[in-house]
């Protein structure tokens, strides 16, 4: 029977092959055909990537005489534009009225959701549930396939250990093993199977590479990093993109080992293409291309043939490689093998993207009329929100919330619409979403009795109010002083049985170029809270964030915080399913909060030191702060739950194990509350003596199990020698026998542990 199921499973694989060859042979005879009957015009004309202006623009240079150039043949994709008419237009100026009726491909930044706007990715990644990521991405690929579009650029898979970096919102924070994992379920979500239905976009793993690491958390600054820190902490979650057959990568604006990554021959060529074996295109980033000549890198001439020799083919919005690369081909600065290369993988996208075949085929009046944002599409936006939000504190049970009685909903986030997406929710109307009071109206009927005041300004400081408010209006400014709206919610609070305050960020406070180096609330906010603290009536926050925020003193001060980042189309009705425990929180951050500012960088996954402290207290001539613990305020992995679940000791199957044994670690995990909850149950590994230094631990698993109040179950992880796996200073990937220590724990510090003996 085995025998029969072999030669099935190796028929099966040896058909796939064929067909796939087939497939290949197909599309390499068309290309070579169309590219016989190109001239260098029209190749170098593929590799430009344009941006007509109206959309997302997030550099000061747009493209300009965009239908003259399609024309002309010099644009090979387009995006910032959405829509089935305008892209149906501009789709038929190149197919049209171009010599050889290249289709374009229509790019846009798809981030977490298309129409149907998902919570941002740092808060989508504290859900821990992959199908659940998944999902969003394939709602995203389907809503934007009729719109138009066949590439998104996004997973931004840069792993971000500095909350001051405004980027860190669009990532999945600090880990890169949970980071790898969602790299892939992005993948698979847009891309699917393959593009045969129509519904799948191309993804675009970015920001290659290293981005999230810019000194000082400043934005598109330096980055400076050991290969062995490289290979161990930043670069497996693109890999793990590549891995999972992601059709195209995205350049970074960053230095790396002092080349921008833009023209890093070594990181494009050698370690994308060669050693991860990458078969798909490569595309800038923003201006990248030019932005070279400010890094030192010399004229545009000069900058765009350092792109193409290190391995490029688009260039976004630039135009460096449009209007300087046939002359440096005269020159011999480049080579027509090179611009050959580059222009074929971008054919090869449209071919294998159906555009060839269809210019039109993401082009769907009748899927767009019923599918963008649709009631199917809210709801599951909903569902997805709820699961992202992360209790940070809940004393006495103050959560979940009664559906009775009086409360004050104060806060200049309780009833806003335009900050309810969060950054990079281009396609999404923030006049579609959610507010909080309306959510709460939805979820409670006339049960409870609800007194709304605004309470305080986003932000009373001016210029961080313009400098927010770029994109449209965030942060708006009350006609009525600070201490009128404060006056007015302290009076709605007396009047309440629990005050409900909606604070935190603007959403454009945190995304590109929103960097900050004060992590606290803004000022206003505080003087609120600290108003509605001395009222004595229990204090909920609900917290909106795009990072990480320096909050030990709302801690302190009150009953209860749900983090609930930003959380899409359906903010409010999620929060307020959260609020009334429609649905019990199992979110848990995966980026560690800090005490404050000076703590940063910090992180689970950090080096022991020759110096560790020991405990929380100060000591001389050990690594460690004399105004502040070394602990951060909530460590990564942390997140609570309206029911409590205990962890019984670690039972290991073994304790001495050889070679390619299996080990067994498991615990017993108990619902000792009153509520139905999930539980994130999170294995990490430390390894304390090895050839090189390592982290005090590393993640290696989780599961999200699901228990009724009173239930038990006992929960395993099977660990292999592949997860004792490191980079040694000779970058070989291998593990070294020894001792390592097990922990399976709720959060990265609050683990069971135990000890095994691992020889080779
Ligand atoms: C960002 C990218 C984005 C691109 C196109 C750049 O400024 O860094 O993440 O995909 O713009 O909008």
């Amino acid at each position: 029977m085995k025998k029969i199921i072999c030669v099935a499973l190796l028929y099966a694989v040896f058909c796939t092959n064929l067909h796939a060859q087939q497939a290949n042979a197909k599309m390499n005879a068309y290309i070579n055909n169309l590219m016989s009957k190109m001239t260098l015009e029209e190749k170098i004309g593929q590799l430009n990537l344009v941006v007509p202006g109206g959309g997302s623009v997030t550099g000061s240079v747009v493209s300009q005489g965009v239908d003259d150039n399609i024309r002309k043949g010099n644009v090979g994709g387009l995006f910032g534009i959405t829509g089935p008419d305008k892209i149906r237009k501009i789709q038929d100026i190149a197919v049209k009225n171009s010599r050889l009726h290249i289709p374009i491909i229509f790019g846009l930044d798809v981030i977490h959701g298309h129409r149907t706007i998902f919570p941002i990715p740092l808060g989508l990644s504290t859900c821990w549930d992959m199908n659940l990521i998944e999902r969003s991405a394939r709602i995203a690929a389907s809503e934007a396939t009729a719109d138009g579009l066949s590439w998104a650029f996004s997973p931004m898979v840069d792993i971000a250990r500095d909350p001051r970096w405004g980027r860190i919102s669009e990532g999945s924070g600090e880990d890169q093993f949970l980071g790898s994992q969602i790299a892939k379920a992005m993948v698979k979500g847009y891309q699917g199977a393959g593009y045969s239905s129509g519904k799948n976009l191309m993804a675009c793993v970015k920001h290659f590479a290293l981005y999230g690491a810019a000194e000082a958390g400043r934005d598109y600054n330096t980055v400076d990093m050991s290969r062995i820190k490289m290979y161990e902490y930043y670069l497996p979650p693109y890999k793990a993109a590549v891995d999972a057959g992601v059709g195209s990568v995205m350049s970074s604006f960053n230095e790396i080992d002092g080349v921008p990554a833009t023209g890093n021959k070594w990181l494009l060529t050698d370690l994308l293409r060669k050693q991860w074996g990458f078969k798909g295109l490569v595309v800038s980033d923003y201006t990248s291309v030019n932005e070279m000549t400010a890094h030192g890198m010399g004229d545009l001439q000069a900058v765009s043939a350092l792109a193409l020799n290190a391995g490029l083919d688009m260039d976004m919005v630039g135009e460096g490689f449009l209007t300087t690369l046939k002359k440096s081909l005269q020159q011999g600065k480049v080579t027509q093998k090179q611009i050959d290369a580059a222009c074929r993988r971008i054919l090869e996208a449209k071919y294998q993207l159906g555009l060839f075949e269809d210019p039109y085929r993401y082009i769907n009046e009748d899927r767009a009329a019923k599918e963008l944002l649709s009631a199917e599409n809210r709801a599951a936006a909903r569902e997805i929100a709820a699961h992202s939000f992360v209790l940070l504190k809940n004393a006495g049970q103050v959560l979940p919330l009664k559906k009775s009685g009086t409360i004050a909903l104060v806060g200049p986030l309780a009833n806003n619409k335009n900050n309810m997406l969060g950054t990079w929710a281009v396609s999404g109307d923030p006049q579609l979403s959610v507010p909080v009071l309306d959510g709460i109206k939805n979820v409670t009927g006339n049960a409870v009795n609800i007194i709304y005041a605004k309470g305080a300004n986003l932000t009373d400081d001016s210029s961080m109010a313009k400098n927010v408010n770029v994109f449209g209006p965030r942060a708006e400014f009350d006609g009525r002083s600070p201490e009128e709206m404060i006056k007015e919610a302290v009076e709605a609070a007396g009047k309440a049985d629990v005050v409900v305050a909606v604070v935190g960020e603007a959403s454009e406070m945190s995304g590109e170029a929103a960097s900050r180096s004060n992590l606290d609330l803004p000022e206003s906010q505080q003087n609120l809270l600290k108003a509605l603290v001395k009222t004595g009536k229990p204090l909920v926050l609900v917290l909106f964030n795009g990072r990480p925020l320096t909050i030990s003193w709302e801690d302190a001060n009150a009953s209860a915080i749900l983090d609930v980042w930003f959380p899409g189309s359906e903010a409010g009705n999620a929060i307020a399913d959260v609020l009334f425990g429609n649905y019990n929180p199992a979110g848990k951050i995966t980026a560690t909060f800090p005490r404050n500012v000076g703590q940063v960088p910090i992180y689970y996954n950090h080096k022991n030191t020759g110096r560790p402290l020991e405990g929380e207290a100060f000591q001389k001539f050990r690594s460690d702060y004399l105004d502040v613990p070394n602990s951060p305020l909530y460590p990564f992995g942390y997140g609570l739950s309206y029911t409590a679940f205990s962890y019984s000791d670690l039972k290991l199957s073994k304790q001495n194990l050889k070679g390619n044994e299996t080990l067994t670690a498991s615990v017993t995990l108990t619902n000792s509350g009153q509520y139905a909850g999930q539980e994130v149950v999170q294995l990490y590994i430390t390894d304390p003596v090895a050839s090189v230094t390592r982290a005090v631990k590393d993640l290696k698993g989780f599961q999200k199990i699901m228990l009724q109040p009173g239930e038990s179950k006992e929960v395993s992880f099977s660990i292999t020698p592949e997860q004792l796996k490191f980079y040694n200073s000779n970058l070989k990937y291998d593990w070294e026998a020894g001792e390592f220590i097990v922990h399976i724990g709720t959060n990265s510090r609050d683990v069971k542990s135990g000890k095994v003996n691992w020889s080779k």
